[in-house]
């Protein structure tokens, strides 16, 4: 199926969105090693930088001497891949103790993981693995994130991730999977739309039809990156341009939602920081031309 396919216009809201309360940060990047020395001198470019949380967890040294100078001048939101929240196993209670602390050392507004499981009782499996479309897994995430967002005492977002398999046992569908969770959690959702758009190729549906079936109004951040197509499969690398497809499915979104904090997610191949402020450029004119066709949809 071609998931470029164009469905219906825009959905009307009755009142803007409420996004748990949280403020449009803008554009932004992910900080990253390879800018510590350049980011400086294109700091206007960007609205606000993320970081990967576990690249901060009990650093010091130059990781977190830039991390202070970037959190004096940026707003800081973490995303972590180590969480776990689907495992068998609960959340590690040590890397929730160094979490906590560094959403308190940058004051970060939110913080977010993905949807899955990565490990269970101490065993790392190094990738997000997906879990199976249940009820017996929303009523386990979503206690998760319930409890995680209370003790943490900033709003958490999950994110939507890109996954290679699907379960027999799934007795829901994706979007309806993702809606119970959040809502039942009352947390947020980091929407990658990249990550809409390679699932949508490699499992044949409709991406637009996909994020229109989602609880949009819980939609806190969205992430933007690039992919890899191989003959048979599209894999969600973050090491390439953004293409045109993905960023008129993000403005398609933010038809929708009105104007959301926005990051280019870049983690291989990563390319001088000229080329990360016009990929980010191209990101907030997709976001303009979004906002333009729904804005009669989505203005209070
Ligand atoms: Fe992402």
């Amino acid at each position: 199926m071609d998931p470029s396919h164009a469905t219906t216009g825009p959905v009307s809201h009755r009142e803007p969105p409420r996004r748990l309360g949280q403020p449009n940060l803008g554009f932004g990047i992910g900080l990253r090693g390879a800018h510590f020395d350049t980011l400086w001198d294109h700091a206007e470019s960007f609205d606000f930088l993320e970081i990967l949380s576990e690249n901060f967890m009990a650093f010091g040294g130059k990781p977190r001497a830039m991390l202070e100078r970037a959190a004096a001048t940026f707003p800081i939101v973490l995303h972590g891949v180590s969480l776990s929240i689907g495992g068998v196993a609960p959340p590690d209670e040590g890397y929730l103790r160094e979490l906590f602390a560094l959403i308190r050392a940058v004051r970060a507004p939110w913080f977010s993981d993905h949807l899955c499981f990565s490990s269970n009782f101490g065993v790392e499996y190094h990738d997000l693995l997906p879990l199976p479309f249940t009820e017996e897994a929303i009523e386990l995430v979503a206690g998760r994130a319930r409890e995680l967002q209370e003790r943490a005492g900033v709003p958490f977002l999950l994110e939507n991730p890109s996954y290679y398999m699907r379960y027999a046992d799934s007795a829901l569908d994706e979007a309806t999977f993702l809606r119970e969770i959040v809502e039942r959690a009352d947390c947020g959702l980091l929407l990658d739309v990249n990550n809409v758009w390679v699932n949508a190729c490699n499992h044949g549906y409709d991406p637009r039809a996909f994020i229109e079936a989602l609880p949009l109004e819980r939609v806190v951040q969205i992430h933007m990156a690039g992919h890899l197509v191989l003959p048979d499969v599209v894999i969600d690398t973050h090491g390439a341009p953004v293409i045109d497809e993905v960023l008129d499915l993000y403005a398609f979104t933010i038809a929708r939602t009105g104007p959301v904090t926005t990051l280019l997610e870049w983690d291989h191949d990563i390319p001088t920081i000229e080329v990360m402020a016009a990929e980010t450029d191209k990101i907030r004119a997709a976001a303009a031309r979004g906002a333009e066709q729904g804005a009669a949809s989505w203005r209070p």
